[in-house]
């Protein structure tokens, strides 16, 4: 049975760690304010995500390219005075950490210090020194493959990434690179299911998947997806969890149990 929200104590990385080796599904949304943060803990999320998606889904922004370092740290002060237990994680934006280590360091330290438990950073294989450094100094690493959103230009669009042998080879290499610099956790978008299994499988790190199937340690959404709220299209491996639902906090509690008894995602609908 799932413990009371109130009587729940704030996760740590050993914790999630634990829920990783016993083969407990992570459930993870993104989260830019304290309102939210607030319904996302009380029902069972296990992490909140301060994404730069914020630049899109807040601002209205073609893209997350022009969400500032100030910005992600204003959005992570609201969620972490709405949260109580859930681990919080910090997006490094664009242009934040692609100078140097110490770059890296200075901006991870202004959202640590905002509030977050762990930063996120994009990119493969040249970050790893970088995680490395920030992991030395005593800042958890999230490392985010596959689609990195604020590389859309130099990748041509949101499109499905390691489609090909030699591309699927670069994001496996990519993986095992960031997972031994001491990356804790690991964003795996748009990439087939088989590719992504195939990478949990063969790291100790819990891989979160978004649009990369369901056989991921854990699964992350955009808030405003799962909750109906993007207009247009969304795509294709999001599932809207309001439909049936009486309430936001409803809605959010069946993704997390969704997540948890790995109903979401479904591997025909919602899967490449
Ligand atoms: O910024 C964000 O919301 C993200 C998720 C899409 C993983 O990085």
């Amino acid at each position: 049975m799932n413990t009371p929200a109130a009587e729940r104590k704030p996760l740590t990385l050993h914790r999630l760690r634990e829920m990783h080796a016993k083969g407990e599904k992570i459930a993870m949304l993104t989260c830019y304010d304290a309102s939210f943060a607030q319904v996302l803990d009380t029902a069972g999320v296990d992490c909140l995500l301060v994404g730069d998606s914020l630049g899109m889904v807040l601002q209205g922004q073609p893209s997350t390219v022009p969400v500032t370092l100030d910005e992600m740290a204003y959005h992570t002060r609201c969620v972490a005075r709405g949260n109580r237990t859930a681990w919080v994680i910090g997006d490094l934006p664009f242009g934040s950490y692609q100078e140097s280590r110490e770059q890296t360091v200075r901006s991870a330290t202004v959202l640590m210090q905002a509030g977050a438990h762990m930063v996120k950073l994009e990119g493969g294989g040249w970050t790893a020194d970088t995680v490395r450094f920030l992991v030395e100094r005593g800042i958890p690493v999230c490392a985010h493959l596959g689609l990195t959103p604020q590389s859309v230009h130099a990748l041509g669009g949101y499109r499905v990434q390691g489609r090909t042998d030699e591309s699927a080879l670069v994001l496996r290499q990519h993986a095992r690179a960031l997972a031994e610099a001491g990356a804790a956790m690991l964003v795996l978008e748009l990439v087939p299911s088989a590719l992504a299994r195939d990478i949990a499988a063969s790291l100790p790190i819990p891989v979160i998947g978004i649009g990369a199937g369901r056989d991921c340690g854990g699964q992350v959404l955009v808030l405003h997806d799962m909750l109906g709220i993007t207009a247009g299209k969304l795509p294709r491996f999001v599932r809207n969890f309001m439909d049936g639902a009486t309430s936001v906090q409803h809605a959010v509690q069946r993704y997390a149990a969704a997540v948890k008894d790995r109903s979401f995602p479904d591997a025909e609908f919602h899967s490449y």
